[in-house]
């Protein structure tokens, strides 16, 4: 299937089965013109509900009540499957970025598929369905200000999923101290992944930044300035993730310092 109607087939599924599909062999031998989607279609069980202080997580001292862990777990899955449309925005509004850039993303839009199966999995040993609680559309408010590769690299993969480098231990470690290490089990594995996609968000900038910028000065162009840069961090800093996901020490410093 080429990459293009995959996306498209993502973006306007009606049924999670088709928001997760997952071919084989993928061709992108037309990437056709830009097509910028404004809002996706879903299922009408995970359709999007606007947020309110009502929807706020629970602290992590509540992690004990197995309905607290849940609002945590489920949330996250709805990250991640905005991640899988994210990927696929990004595949039909940049048709000429360069071609392994896009086997990147979508090898990135199938490991968020496999994030929201995971998530999915573990909420239905605790007893919940995906669409027994809300889900928002926080992501697709940014599209707007996702112009170009650049600007898409520095929103998605080096400030939200760089955020999750902090978040998901954090959650991960609360689980665990509260006894549910299964759930900490997942969130271990979303942190790996997140390494990863935050490396390639990272290669990217380097590769396709302007050779006068340094890699933290490029960041701060190609990032709106609506965005404020501690969005890219959650509240325990992990310098050791960034390292690993290959950052530069100037980076992570001025990142740390912001
Ligand atoms: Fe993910
Ligand atoms: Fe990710």
């Amino acid at each position: 299937m080429e990459i293009r109607e995959w996306a498209f087939r993502i973006l306007g599924a009606t049924t999670l089965e088709e928001k997760l599909l997952n071919p084989k062999n993928l061709t992108d031998l037309d990437p056709g013109s830009s097509y910028r989607f404004k809002t996706p279609s879903r299922p009408s069980d995970l359709s999007f509900t606007p947020f309110s202080k009502k929807h706020k997580l629970p602290a992590f001292h509540e992690h004990e009540k197995i309905e607290n862990r849940i609002a945590c777990l489920h949330r996250f899955a709805g990250h991640e499957l905005l991640a899988v449309e994210m990927m696929a925005f990004a595949l039909l509004a940049f048709p000429s970025a360069p071609k392994h850039f896009r086997k990147g993303l979508a090898n990135t839009l199938k490991e968020e598929q496999w994030h929201v199966k995971i998530y999915q999995d573990r909420l239905l040993e605790l007893g919940c369905t995906l669409s027994d609680l809300p889900f928002n559309d926080r992501f697709w408010k940014l599209t707007k200000l996702m112009d170009t590769p650049l600007s898409f690299i520095t929103i998605m993969h080096l400030t939200l999923e760089m955020a999750n480098l902090d978040f998901a231990p954090h959650y991960g470690s609360s689980f665990k101290r509260h006894g549910d290490t299964l759930s900490a089990k997942l969130m271990e594995k979303i942190y790996q992944d997140e390494i990863s996609h935050v490396s390639f968000g990272y290669h990217w900038l380097n590769k396709l930044k302007s050779p006068n910028l340094s890699d933290f000065d490029a960041y701060l162009f190609h990032l709106d300035p609506s965005i404020p840069l501690k969005r890219s961090k959650g509240f325990i800093f992990q310098k050791e993730a960034r390292e690993l996901a290959g950052l530069s020490d100037e980076f992570i410093k001025k990142i740390q310092t912001s």
